[in-house]
């Protein structure tokens, strides 16, 4: 055969004798990309944006390990210590605890394609983007959307609530705890209370709040919550923790139609986690070394202790905010208690285009800040200090960029 082939590559001409030699039966029509012939380069970047953050040396450690299969024993060894690490920085006991192979989005999507079914009333706090998208979401499955719709920087009172949940019936409530769109803290203490007195259960994001600030999912009665692997856990992107009270279960275990995602339903979820009790068989192929990450994000926290991370980011956002209100700039959030320790938002100040500066600070500084989101586009500059990057130093670094560039970009001067 292969002397018949070197005939052919003699007679044929070197096109049609590589043809051969590869067993090719077409001819490329697509080169390789010359791009790709370059080498990868990754600038050196500071992010204090909102997320994602930099990723810690020991997570960055952890990702550069090599694979092992996604069915293997030591594999479910490392999903399980996931498991119990996000039972502690979400403080519960819940059994279906896990982590979502996706972002936070999926997260979400999780969520709610799990608990609703269509025609089921869904009330929706929308004080910023993440509620315009759990509407959206919402609305694709075909639930009864309630959206209380609320100018950025706004949160959301029991009282309001109570209102709202009489008048609705919502099976299912959804709340923002860090609203990074905006900068706004939504308290959480006696609203699953109150959710559980009207028959509803209570959705938490806390993406862009968890580890920043207090959360406490089973006393505070949250029934579903979900937060991100790329904010103050400091691992990459795409990889989220979700976790469901008894209650939560109770709904997805007694639904009368299937979550139409089948990737993203809980009951095969919550097998190929080890939450059902029953040997664990093939759903999907895990992001094996983004659990890697994950799994060494949440063991940092478990060594520093929530309390320590809670009080780092309170108090070197604080001390942030002092540097902001120094160079004359205002806050987006105007009440100190509902000011969120991970994002902050400012306002825009007069005379300057928000692109000006955010393109400033990085051409200039390599420092990723950036603009408003959604609603708040165009009102506000955010500057995100999360887990390893919430430190002075970096707030004073930012605060001499900022400083520069407000002297540079000024419209005023033009
Ligand atoms: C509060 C909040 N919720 C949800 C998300 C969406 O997460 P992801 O971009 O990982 O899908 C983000 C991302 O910034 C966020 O800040």
């Amino acid at each position: 055969m292969f002397r018949a082939l070197a005939r052919a590559s003699a007679t044929l001409g070197p096109q049609v004798a590589g043809w051969a030699r590869t067993m090719a039966t077409r001819q490329l029509l697509v080169a390789p990309p010359e791009a790709l012939l370059r080498p990868l380069f990754i600038p050196n970047r500071l992010l204090l944006g909102p997320g994602p953050s930099n990723l810690a040396p020991r997570v960055l450690v952890a990702g550069g390990q090599q694979m092992i299969g996604h069915m293997h024993k030591e594999m479910f060894q490392i999903m399980d210590d996931i498991k119990q690490g996000i039972q502690y920085v979400f403080q519960t006991k819940n059994p279906l605890t896990l982590a979502i192979s996706g972002s936070g989005h999926c997260a979400l999507e999780a969520s709610l394609f799990n608990i609703l079914e269509p025609g089921d009333p869904f009330l929706v706090g929308v004080n910023g983007i993440w509620g315009q998208r759990a509407a959206d979401i919402g609305e694709r499955i075909g639930a009864r959307v309630h959206p209380m719709i609320k100018d950025p920087g706004n949160h959301y009172t029991l009282q309001e609530l109570e209102e709202a949940l009489a008048q609705h019936k919502p099976v299912l409530l959804f709340l923002t705890q860090g609203e990074s769109s905006s900068g706004v803290l939504q308290p959480l203490d006696g609203y699953g209370e109150l959710c559980h007195r009207y028959n509803c259960l209570l959705l938490v994001d806390s993406v862009a709040s968890l580890c920043g600030t207090p959360i406490y999912m089973d006393q505070q009665g949250i029934d579903v919550l979900y937060s991100g692997s790329q904010k103050v856990l400091n691992s990459p992107p795409g990889t989220s923790l979700i976790s469901f009270s008894d209650k939560a279960k109770n709904k997805i275990y007694t639904r009368k139609t299937k979550p139409v995602s089948f990737y993203l339903d809980m009951k095969w979820l919550a097998n190929i986690w080890g939450c059902d009790g029953k040997p664990r068989i093939y759903h999907h192929t895990t992001p094996v070394v983004s659990l890697y990450s994950l799994r060494e994000s949440l063991a940092l926290i478990a060594e520093q202790g929530l309390e320590n991370s809670w009080r780092q980011h309170r108090e070197v956002t604080a001390y942030l905010h002092g540097r902001l209100q120094g160079l004359g700039l205002q806050l987006f959030v105007k009440d100190p208690a509902l000011r969120l320790p991970t994002v902050t938002a400012v306002a825009v100040p007069a005379g300057y285009d928000w692109r000006d500066i955010v393109n400033y600070v990085m051409d200039h500084f390599d420092i990723e800040i950036t603009g408003g989101l959604g609603p708040s586009m165009g009102k506000v500059l955010r500057i995100g200090l999360l887990g390893c990057n919430a430190t002075r130093e970096n707030v004073d670094r930012v605060i001499r960029a900022l400083q520069e560039a407000l002297q540079r970009c000024s419209r005023n001067k033009l």
